[in-house]
């Protein structure tokens, strides 16, 4: 952790990329444990779960299938003002095991959102598993089943992690420079 990079446009690595291997290990662990014998789905929340739900799954050793949703909730820093669904699965979660993952977890609105639409559909178990977590910037309560690293109220890049479809290659997690976004913004006026 606070380690420095040399690139200037992010201000402070909050997790490396050691962090990350050691944390998706875990998971693969906790899901091979509670999910022996279920074959559950596994669903990646695009795009910004994608390098963390890909590092996870490759290390996970039991059966299981997997599938994806998108949902939008920013235009850049801009929070709109419902998560807008734009991919649904392609199958049923009736009678499955279904577990949930995102990079981020920070209002909230997006896991609380699929959770009530999920949960209508009648899955036999939902966790919700998510890489950060900004417990800071909650608009309704949620917790995560799993969260593998708590995070302050910053903007984040990397791993996934965007600003306007930016930095999602970064190989860790660091804070994005002020300096960023106060340049594009400039530019539109
Ligand atoms: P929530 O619905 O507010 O919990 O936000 C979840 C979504 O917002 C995540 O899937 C991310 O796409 C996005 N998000 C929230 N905070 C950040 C951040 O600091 N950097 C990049 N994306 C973020
Ligand atoms: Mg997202």
């Amino acid at each position: 952790m606070n380690k420095q990079t040399k690139d200037k446009r992010i201000t402070k690595i909050l997790i490396s990329a050691k962090d990350l291997e050691l944390a998706t290990t875990k998971v693969a662990q906790w899901i091979d444990k509670n999910y022996k014998g279920k074959n559950p789905l596994l669903v990646s929340i695009l795009k910004g779960s994608i390098p963390f739900f890909a590092k996870v799954i490759s290390k996970v050793t039991i059966d299981m299938e997997i599938d994806f949703v998108a949902y939008k909730s920013y235009t850049g820093k801009n929070k709109m003002e419902h998560p807008k669904m734009e991919i649904d699965l392609k199958q049923s979660i009736k009678g499955r095991h279904v577990v949930v993952f995102d990079d981020i977890c920070d209002s909230g609105l997006t896991f609380a959102f699929i959770k009530k639409v999920f949960t209508k559909r009648h899955p036999t178990s939902l966790k919700f598993v998510s890489m950060c977590d900004k417990k800071a910037a909650r608009q309704v309560p949620f917790k995560s089943d799993y969260n593998c690293f708590d995070i302050p109220n910053e903007w984040v890049v990397g791993f996934g992690l965007d600003y306007n479809e930016c930095f999602r290659n970064l190989p860790y997690v660091g804070i994005l420079s002020p300096s960023v976004y106060q340049k594009q913004t400039k530019h539109k006026k």
